[in-house]
């Protein structure tokens, strides 16, 4: 009887040795993964402009495009109260506004993001560009339209480092916003 109870231990105790080896592995690695998070995160959010030149973005926004896609950025429905009114506007803005039936569009957000996260920074920057052409901040120079553009990806999440922006900038803006 002895010898039979030695044989029915012995796998047992393998058993009880391959649960808690397993679970060590399990635990060893969801404490890998869990370190891992956090710098996959940051990996997915390409830093491709420097704080200065978001900054820059700001100021020159608000001195133009900022009176009509308004101070956060929203846009406008047309709906009334929407702040600054369009009546306070130069005439050429309430022009640009009236023709767009009171739209118009928002630079972040979700609907922004939909619109423009899976194209790249450098077709977005070139979009921007075409906007300083038309309606030219305060102090414009060659540079303007990419102080614009890290200012519009800071806005949707993108996050500064110490890289500056060029024209050649070519990545989706989903990666430098992480969104
Ligand atoms: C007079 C009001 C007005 C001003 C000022 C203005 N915009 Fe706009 N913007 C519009 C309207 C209206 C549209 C939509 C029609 C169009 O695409 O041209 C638009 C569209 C855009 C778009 C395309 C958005 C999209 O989702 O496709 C971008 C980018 C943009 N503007 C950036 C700027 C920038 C940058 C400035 C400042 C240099 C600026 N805008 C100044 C009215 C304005």
């Amino acid at each position: 009887m002895d010898d039979v109870q030695k044989g029915f231990d012995l796998p047992r105790v393998v058993i009880m040795g391959v649960l808690i080896i397993g679970s060590m592995v399990t635990a060893v690695g969801a404490t890998t993964i869990a370190a891992d998070l956090p710098q996959q995160a940051n990996a997915m959010s390409a830093r491709v402009f420097t704080a200065a030149q978001a900054r820059a973005g700001k100021a020159a926004y608000e001195s133009s495009c900022g009176l009509c896609h308004r101070a956060g950025l929203q846009g406008r429905t047309g709906a009334p109260g929407e702040l600054p009114d369009v009546n306070t506007l130069p005439a050429n803005m309430l022009q640009t506004i009236d023709q767009s039936g009171g739209q118009v569009p928002p630079l972040a957000g979700a609907s922004f993001m939909t619109k423009w996260g899976g194209k790249s920074t450098k077709e977005f920057a070139q979009r921007v560009a075409s906007a300083v052409g038309a309606f030219p901040p305060k102090g414009k120079d060659d540079d303007t339209y990419l102080l614009l553009t890290a200012y519009f990806l800071k806005m949707n999440g993108g996050k500064a480092g110490v890289t500056a922006l060029t024209a050649q900038t070519d990545v989706p803006l989903t990666v430098v916003t992480g969104r």
